[in-house]
């Protein structure tokens, strides 16, 4: 790795509730979203970033049959648009880096892409996954965010490579 997970957190941290980008490849096809859930620490005595996914989703459907995603983190202002547009429209209706006039550039260690346009990235590869227990979700929380049962996916990526590329 040729830096650890902990350099760049507080860039991470600043910018991950106003959005950064979740891209995964599955097979041919690949496919970036939006996200402002997360974790980033230390699972099992390796790095570790969880992403909390919907299954209503495109990026669930190609999650399950990835072996890794990357997280890029806008590190400017001028990816607004393209945020809220990975963030509204869906890969299974079109091709959202075109929409988003984003690049896809390949990654040190794993097979999905980075987002080139960004500056700093991580690249994660999925050791363990676990859903959501709805029972066991406080019942406020329950009522506020799943009116439907569309619970988040919780997907564990060691953290194999963490960079900036600005
Ligand atoms: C700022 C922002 C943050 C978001 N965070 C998440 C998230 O953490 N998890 C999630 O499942 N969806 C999240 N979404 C919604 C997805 O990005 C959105 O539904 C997207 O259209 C899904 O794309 P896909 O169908 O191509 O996977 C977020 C949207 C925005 C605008």
């Amino acid at each position: 790795m040729t830096d650890t997970y902990h350099t760049h957190a507080e860039t991470f941290l600043a910018q991950l509730p106003k959005g950064v980008f979740m891209t995964v490849q599955a097979g041919e096809k690949t496919n970036t979203m939006t996200i402002a859930w997360g974790h980033i620490g230390i699972l099992w005595g390796k790095p570790m970033f969880i992403a909390y996914v919907r299954y209503s989703r495109y990026t669930y459907a190609l999650l399950q049959k990835a072996e890794d995603y990357t997280i890029s983190v806008p590190t400017d202002d001028t990816l607004k648009e393209a945020l809220k547009i990975a963030g509204t429209k869906s890969g299974r209706d079109g091709d959202k880096f075109l929409a988003a006039n984003l690049t896809r550039s390949p990654s040190k260690q794993v097979k999905s892409p980075v987002i080139a346009e960004c500056g700093l990235h991580y690249e994660c590869r999925i050791v363990y996954t676990q859903t959501q227990e709805p029972a066991l979700i406080p019942e406020a929380i329950r009522t506020r965010y799943y009116p439907e049962p569309d619970t988040h996916i919780m997907f564990f990526g060691e953290i194999v490579d963490v960079y900036r590329l600005d």
